[in-house]
Parts: C-alpha cells; structure tokens; sequence
C-alpha cells in the first residue's frame, strides 16, 4: 500500500514494545517470525531479555518497533519492570495447549495495567495453532460443545500432555479460543491465536498494535520532551543491566514489515 513516500522515511516513530509469558510459550520465536521470518524448532530459553528491531509501514507513517523479548522462566520476574517501564506496547504469550500459561498471562496482564504506562497498547496472543490445527480439530471453527465448556470457565489443566517444547505434533488444545477471547475483551487487550513455526497471525499482532498506537502523542512527547517519555531517545530509558542484547539481529538491512 503507501509508500513511504514524499520522505515520510526518516518520520518513523520509534514505539518500544515488551514481550511477555510463561517460559516456552513461544515469545522469542514470535519476534524471531515477525523480525526475521524465521522459525528455530529447538530455540533455546531466553536469558535476562533480547533486545530486537523491526520496522513497520502504516499508510502515512513507518513504526520503528523497539522489542524487549524477555525470559519467562520465574527468576528473572524481578526483571520485568524494567522491560515494561515506558513501553507503548506489550504482547503478553501463551500457549493454546497449556492451560496454567492463560493463567502466567492474566498475572502479566494485571500487573501491567497496575504497573505499566496508563496507555500502553496490550495484546493476547495463544501461541502454537499449528499444534492444534494438525489434530483433528477444525481451525478457527470450535465446536458447540466447547462453548458450553467455556461456561464452566477454567479448563482443566493437568492430564493432558504438553508439547511445550513444539515436539510432538498434535498436541491438545487446553485454552478454547472464546474463552480467552473473551477474557481478552473483558479487560481490553487486542486478541490473536497464533503460530510461530507457520507465522499465522504474527504480522497481525503488530500491524493492529501499530494502529492503536497514538501515534501523535508519541511524536509530540518526542518534540516537545527531548525524547522522555520511552519514546525515542536511544536505547529503551533504562536499559536493564544484565540484558542479553541481540543488536546483531537489528543490524540486519530490513524493509518495512508486512504491516
Ligand atoms: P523463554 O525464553 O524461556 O521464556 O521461552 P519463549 O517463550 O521465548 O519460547 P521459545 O520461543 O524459546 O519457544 C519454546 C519452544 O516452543 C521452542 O522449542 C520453539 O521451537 C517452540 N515453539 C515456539 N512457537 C511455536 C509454535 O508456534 N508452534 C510450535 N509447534 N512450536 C513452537
Ligand atoms: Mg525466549
């Protein structure tokens, strides 16, 4: 669509967004998909955070994503605040075959909205669609039964086996779709379900945040306040110590996201 033309290029806004969940949900190969259209089927856990760049095109305007990755294993939670602080955005992960990581997500979700920017643009994503989709169960199309389920809220963590770790092919769907779009809705968060190994519904995640960013204010903050608040102004205020930074990938020449 438009061209960022008539040198709208160097106009990009710099929007740092924070990337939340339980660990093995699938938030670096999220990154990695929307950053560099990969998938690593053996991608190992993060430490501290990674930090990535993307940029991405809306009609009048380029967004220059700036993506804190963080770890999900438990003791680097401390971490997060300092990840969250300031961002615009947040994709906050699961996995639509663990039911207790819908749980990991909701407690990021409140202590965002307890914690984070006022106005910060959050969004839900159930991560490893290609795991139910491969099974017998129909994309995108839940049965009836599984909506009275979703009456009966929580879905029944425990026996089913989960494939955590992406092996094994088929694996049950334990988060029914309605019930954490409706969740979503309840609190106010963009919703997706997602696959980072097909990259369905990635692009999504950022053209729709992308769009609910406001846009103006940032610019304006960025004008008027020499870069404050998180805006631009180098390298995410506030830069964690011990953050494992990635900055190989941002170097890499790239075009505008799909957005
Ligand atoms: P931490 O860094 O420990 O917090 O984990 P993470 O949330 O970043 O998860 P990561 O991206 O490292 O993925 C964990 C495992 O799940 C890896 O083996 C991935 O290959 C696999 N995986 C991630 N996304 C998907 C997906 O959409 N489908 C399938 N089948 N496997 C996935
Ligand atoms: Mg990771």
């Amino acid at each position: 669509m438009a061209d960022a033309a008539s040198g709208s290029t160097d106009k990009s806004v710099q929007v740092k967004l924070v990337l939340l969940g339980e660990a093995a949900v699938g938030k670096s190969s999220v990154v990695l998909r929307f950053v560099s259209d990969e998938f690593q089927p053996n991608k190992e856990p993060t430490i501290g955070a990674a930090f990535l760049t993307q940029k991405c095109r809306l009609e009048d305007r380029v967004l220059r994503y700036e993506i804190w990755d963080t770890a999900g294993q438990e003791r680097f939670h401390s971490l997060a605040p300092m990840y969250y602080r300031n961002a615009q955005a947040a994709v906050v992960v699961y996995d639509i075959t663990k039911a207790s990581s819908l749980e990991k997500a909701k407690s990021w979700v409140k202590e965002l909205q307890r914690q984070a920017n006022p106005n910060i643009v959050i969004a839900l994503a159930g991560n490893k669609l290609d795991l139910v989709q491969s099974s017998s169960s129909t994309p995108g199309a839940p049965s009836s039964e599984s909506e009275d389920e979703a009456d009966d809220a929580t879905a029944t963590p425990g026996e089913a086996p989960s494939p955590s770790g992406g092996e094994s092919e088929g694996g049950l769907r334990q988060v029914p779709r309605e019930e954490a779009q409706a969740y979503a809705t309840e609190a106010g968060l963009l919703f997706f379900e997602t696959s980072a190994k097909t990259g369905e519904g990635i692009v999504d995640i950022f053209t729709e945040i992308a769009k609910k960013i406001p846009i103006e204010h940032i610019l304006a903050a960025t004008r008027g306040g020499a870069g404050r608040p998180g805006a631009a102004g180098g390298r995410a205020g506030g830069a964690p110590e011990g953050a494992v930074n990635l900055e190989e990938n941002a170097n890499k020449p790239k075009d505008a996201c799909n957005c």
